[in-house]
């Protein structure tokens, strides 16, 4: 059964399932002329960086010879190289901010790197860039892997625009996920920022590097649980702008709901995500918010007391 799920992935993957006219990908710049704001926010995000054939400039003298760079930099920087007809590999060493130098790629352990096929049943290169990029990639007849458009565009998001521009811009003619559910917003999300593999079961929640994974862990606070699909991705992120590191933002939205918290316990003067909502860090370069908001036994960020 998994594997014949994973085939019909690999299948529409690679653009066999093809889509009608008017679910057209046309890419950001179709977007532009009428919506300027959203597009030229969106393009200082990590979303529009996530897939590029040059690094970000202050990875640059690191780079290797490669193909493709994933990743804006925010974090990390891993380059991706087409080796011959059968076979892509991945990078051994990758480029990390909080260092500012290469360092070995997470789920490696030498700087060989990993090779795939690019025609395997799970399609694990495919999926890096189906991952960081708009419509579908495909294989082209010299088995180069090209994506429809490189980066998370507009198109991820809001679905296929070319019924929409074709009308002048019509309501309901394009998806709206302000109109969805908080539910609805994390599967949305969520089609990226959780393992594929992962459907539908729990995480490990004592390995640090599932904390990457917002959807999951969002799901399990009483606040996502107990404010009646109130609570989203969208409450605390606007998805077209780059994200913020500014703690005040985020405690205006808590105290939004907590409007007034009573403390049992004497409270330093520190934000309440730094205690609500705890920086995991499965690698000594990487770090991720816990967004299982909840009370933490002091020293721990895995997860809170029940
Ligand atoms: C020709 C101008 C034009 C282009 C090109 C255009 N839009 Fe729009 N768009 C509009 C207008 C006008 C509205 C407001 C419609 C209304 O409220 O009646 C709109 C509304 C929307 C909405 C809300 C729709 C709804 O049903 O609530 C979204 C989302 C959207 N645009 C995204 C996009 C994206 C993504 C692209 C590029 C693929 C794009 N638009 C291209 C003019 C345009
Ligand atoms: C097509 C896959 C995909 C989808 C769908 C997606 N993301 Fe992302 N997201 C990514 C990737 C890849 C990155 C890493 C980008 C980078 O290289 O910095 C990312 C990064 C982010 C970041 C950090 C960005 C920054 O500016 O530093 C936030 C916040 C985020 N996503 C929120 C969301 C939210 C909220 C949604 C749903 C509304 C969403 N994402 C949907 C793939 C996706
Ligand atoms: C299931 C979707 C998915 C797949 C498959 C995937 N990524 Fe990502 N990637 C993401 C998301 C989402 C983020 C943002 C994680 C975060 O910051 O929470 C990300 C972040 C990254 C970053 C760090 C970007 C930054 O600076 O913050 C790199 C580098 C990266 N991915 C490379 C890869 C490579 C190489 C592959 C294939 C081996 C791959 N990814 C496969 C979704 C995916
Ligand atoms: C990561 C997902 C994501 C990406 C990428 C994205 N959007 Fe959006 N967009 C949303 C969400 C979610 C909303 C609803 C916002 C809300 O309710 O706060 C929205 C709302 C909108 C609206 C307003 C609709 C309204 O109700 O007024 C427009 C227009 C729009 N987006 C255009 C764009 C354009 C153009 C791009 C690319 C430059 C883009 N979006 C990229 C997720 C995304
Ligand atoms: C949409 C409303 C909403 C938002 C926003 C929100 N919460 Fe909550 N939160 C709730 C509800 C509802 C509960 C469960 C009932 C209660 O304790 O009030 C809760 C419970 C909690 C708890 C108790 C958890 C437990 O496991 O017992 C903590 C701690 C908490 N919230 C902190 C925060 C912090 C910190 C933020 C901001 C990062 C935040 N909340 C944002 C609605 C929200
Ligand atoms: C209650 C507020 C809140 C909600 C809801 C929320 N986030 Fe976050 N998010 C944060 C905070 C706080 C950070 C850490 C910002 C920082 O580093 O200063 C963050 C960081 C991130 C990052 C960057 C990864 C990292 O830690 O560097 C991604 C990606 C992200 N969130 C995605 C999501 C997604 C997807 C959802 C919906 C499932 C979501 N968030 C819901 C508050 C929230
Ligand atoms: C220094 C760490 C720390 C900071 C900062 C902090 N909290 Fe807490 N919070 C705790 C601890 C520990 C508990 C559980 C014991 C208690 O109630 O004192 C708690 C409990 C809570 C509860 C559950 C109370 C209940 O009814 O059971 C909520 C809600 C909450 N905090 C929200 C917030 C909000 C909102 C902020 C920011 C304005 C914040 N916290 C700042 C550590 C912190």
């Amino acid at each position: 059964m998994a594997d014949w799920s994973s085939k019909t992935h690999l299948i529409c993957l690679l653009l066999l399932c093809s889509p009608p006219v008017a679910a057209q990908y046309l890419g950001a710049q179709s977007c532009r002329p009428c919506h300027a704001e959203q597009f030229d926010s969106h393009a200082n995000t990590g979303h529009a960086h996530a897939l590029s054939p040059q690094a970000p400039a202050e990875a640059l003298s690191a780079a290797p010879k490669a193909d493709w760079a994933f990743g804006s930099g925010t974090h990390a920087v891993t380059w991706v190289s087409r080796l011959n007809d059968s076979h892509y590999l991945e990078h051994g060493q990758s480029w990390f901010r909080s260092s500012k130098s290469l360092d070995t790629t997470p789920g490696h352990n030498n700087p060989k790197g990993l090779k795939y096929r690019i025609f395997e049943p799970e399609a694990r290169i495919l999926r890096c860039f189906s991952c960081h990029s708009t419509g579908l990639p495909r294989v082209d007849a010299t088995n180069h892997i090209q994506p429809a458009e490189a980066g998370v565009n507009c198109e991820v998001c809001h679905g296929p625009g070319a019924a929409h521009v074709q009308s002048g811009g019509a309501k309901y003619r394009i998806d709206n996920p302000s109109r969805y559910r908080a539910t609805a917003i994390n599967d949305l999300c969520g089609a990226c920022h959780r393992q594929p593999d992962a459907l539908g079961a729990a995480p490990r929640w004592e390995d640090p590097w599932n904390a990457r994974h917002q959807p999951l862990y969002l799901a399990e606070s009483r606040c996502f649980q107990e404010s009646n699909e109130k609570l989203s991705c969208l409450t605390c992120h606007d998805p077209h702008t780059k994200l913020t590191r500014d703690s005040k933002q985020y405690e205006v939205v808590c105290q939004n709901c907590h409007k007034t918290v009573r403390h049992k316990t004497g409270i330093a003067k520190a934000s309440c995500v730094s205690c609500h909502m705890p920086t995991v860090r499965p690698s000594t370069q990487l770090g991720f918010a816990n967004h299982w908001i909840g009370v933490y036994i002091p020293g721990t960020t895995l997860r809170p007391r029940r």
